[in-house]
């Protein structure tokens, strides 16, 4: 089976098997395969975190169950539960015309509501971690269905517990999110805070955030119906508050947020930036020419082609600043 279509890099490969899943049952099935269970697993959602560098051996599960409803409430929070293949961008799209409030800052992102906690994705000074409730998912090792709430899935930045020990073992199921009933904006981030005041927008709502949101993303970011890509090609590396330091001094306009008392992240498009690779092309692979954090496939690349890029940017970087920086994706 050909993952192209099934991967926003638009990378060819192939998988040896492949199941769509749209219910419990199939993987209650699936758990009896012995030759099914005993190959390589990779869950699928929208394909939007993953690097693929080669055909994959394995077994390759692709989420499709759809459904979204409004679970309850109570005195501080409407309760709204989605399945795992729902889009993630409709999925916020659908709770912003309900009139409520919450994930505007997450608008646009690629991929499915499912993958959505595995990463813990983020943006524009919100978190998913910051809005979750709870999911549901279903452990193929154990046969048994698992619900987490928040503390369980261990969210980091960019990390929970999906990519540690449940890691290609729990299938996400549905999310359950708890959005406020007294919202208020989240309009802290330069960019989002600057395309208001361009607008003349002094009271934001919901919509007018998601829409600045929208414009911001549609700027920077390739849309990958276009241009094969993962988003946010590195993580921003979180460094001893030395380091950041000693940098400051030699170039004074570096970026970087304050962590805690030791520790600084630094903007890893700005390092990159810096480096000279901001709009370079390496084979068939490119940095985007708007944002030096995000590789793209200038058309027909291969994984292997996207990794070497990678590194290339990686060792630059490592030797002009000090710094290693660590890729987002999953490498397949
Ligand atoms: N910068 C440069 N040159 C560049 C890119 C960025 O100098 O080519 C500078 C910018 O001027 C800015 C700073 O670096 O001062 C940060 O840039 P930006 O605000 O665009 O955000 P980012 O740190 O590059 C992160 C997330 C994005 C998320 C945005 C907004 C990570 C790895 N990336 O990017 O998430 O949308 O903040 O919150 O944390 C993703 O994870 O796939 C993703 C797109």
């Amino acid at each position: 089976v050909s993952l192209r279509a099934l991967n926003t890099f638009g990378i060819e490969a192939s998988a040896h098997a492949y199941l769509p899943v749209d219910d419990l049952q199939q993987l209650r099935t699936l758990c009896e395969d012995a030759g099914l269970m005993a190959l390589p697993r990779l869950v699928l959602g929208g394909g939007s975190n993953l690097l693929l560098t080669q055909d994959f051996s394995g077994l390759v599960l692709h989420m499709q169950n759809r459904g979204i409803t409004l679970s309850g409430e109570d005195d501080n929070f409407i309760y709204v539960r989605a399945a795992a293949g729902e889009n993630w961008h409709s999925f916020v799209q659908w709770t912003l015309q309900q009139g409520l409030g919450g994930l505007e800052n997450l608008s646009l992102i690629p991929g499915s509501v499912g993958a959505a906690p595995i990463q813990n994705i983020g943006a524009y000074g919100i978190e998913i971690k910051d809005r979750f409730h709870s999911l549901q998912a279903f452990d193929l090792i154990s046969g048994e269905l698992l619900t987490l709430d928040r503390e369980a899935c261990r969210f980091g930045y960019r990390d929970s517990i999906f990519k540690h020990a449940l890691r290609d073992r729990a299938v996400v199921l549905e999310v359950t999110f708890a959005l406020p009933k007294r919202w208020e904006a989240n309009a802290n981030y330069a960019d989002v805070a600057q395309a208001l005041q361009e607008r003349g927008i002094t009271e934001p709502g919901p919509r007018d955030i998601a829409e600045a949101v929208i414009a911001i993303r549609t700027r920077k970011l390739p849309d990958p119906a276009r241009i094969g890509n993962a988003g946010s090609f590195f993580k921003n590396p979180i460094v001893p508050a030395r380091l950041r330091d000693t940098l400051l001094a030699q170039y004074s306009n570096l970026v970087s947020y304050r962590v805690d008392d030791a520790h600084y992240k630094l903007a890893a498009g700005w390092l990159i930036d810096r480096c000279g690779w901001k709009g370079k092309t390496m084979g068939r692979a490119g940095v985007y020419e708007q944002q030096a954090l995000v590789l793209v496939n200038r058309g027909g690349a291969t994984g292997a082609e996207v990794a070497r890029l990678a590194k290339a940017i990686q060792d630059d970087v490592k030797e002009k600043f000090g710094v290693q920086l660590e890729p987002e994706p999953v490498f397949i």
